[in-house]
């Protein structure tokens, strides 16, 4: 199965979310390759730092630039899983990702600049689906705010659903600290002392494969 992270806004949570369901998906047994196709390369680093300290599960990692579409076709014939971050605008490798994955999972953020970039992406999703036509697409809101009234959530998931074909998973990531500190160290939240961080992948994860 090839999982897609994508969003049309850097900072919007795909490296985050990518990594964090690479270490899930690991932690789980099962037989998972994360893809960087971003050459910011936050994923391979986050996987470098990994392997530096030696963390088990191993995970293994790809890096591909350009049309990634015939590496991701060949790596799911190779892996159960294959997870895949790419960059945070219009790009070749999201736009050839699109046309090979199953799941399309679109981070958004509760602000309004991400809400905004909705319309492009759902002209991409419509271009991917005729190379593609059973490709499936969820968005994910991201860094929502803990503290935040509760309409900041309602709004944004009021605005999503003018956009059915991104029909929100019901699993939401909050902004919270434990996200930040495990990057450096090359671990996933499940892997760490946060059990509010460490619940909301699992529900990712178990939501994905529901
Ligand atoms: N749920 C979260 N809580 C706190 N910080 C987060 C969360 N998600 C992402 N971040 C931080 O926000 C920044 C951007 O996230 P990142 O996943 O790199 O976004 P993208 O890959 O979409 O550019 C990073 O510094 C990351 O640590
Ligand atoms: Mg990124």
């Amino acid at each position: 199965m090839i999982l897609i992270v994508a969003s049309q806004k850097g900072g919007a949570g795909k490296s985050t979310t990518a990594t964090n369901l690479a270490a899930e998906f690991a932690r789980l047994g099962r037989d998972v390759v994360l893809v960087d196709a971003d050459a910011q390369r936050s994923a391979a680093r986050w996987h470098a730092d990994r392997e530096a300290a030696s963390i088990v599960p191993v995970i293994a990692c790809v890096e591909k630039a350009g049309n990634i579409r015939t590496t991701l076709l060949d790596l799911d014939g190779r892996y159960e899983i294959v997870v895949v971050d790419v960059a945070g605008r219009d790009s070749a490798e999201m736009r050839t990702g699109m046309t090979a994955a199953h799941k399309l999972i679109v981070t958004v953020r509760p602000s309004q600049f991400d809400l905004d970039t909705l319309p492009h992406m759902q002209a991409l999703i419509d271009q991917a689906r005729d190379f593609n036509p059973d490709l499936e697409v969820r968005s994910l809101l991201t860094q929502v705010p803990t503290h935040a009234v509760a309409s900041e959530r309602t709004d944004a998931g009021e605005y999503l659903a003018d956009y059915p074909e991104l029909k929100p998973l019901q699993t939401v990531i909050y902004e919270r600290k434990a996200y930040r500190d495990v990057i450096g160290e090359g671990l996933g939240v499940v892997e760490w002392n946060n059990p509010k961080a460490k619940a909301e992948i699992q529900e990712l994860v178990a939501e994905l494969m529901a």
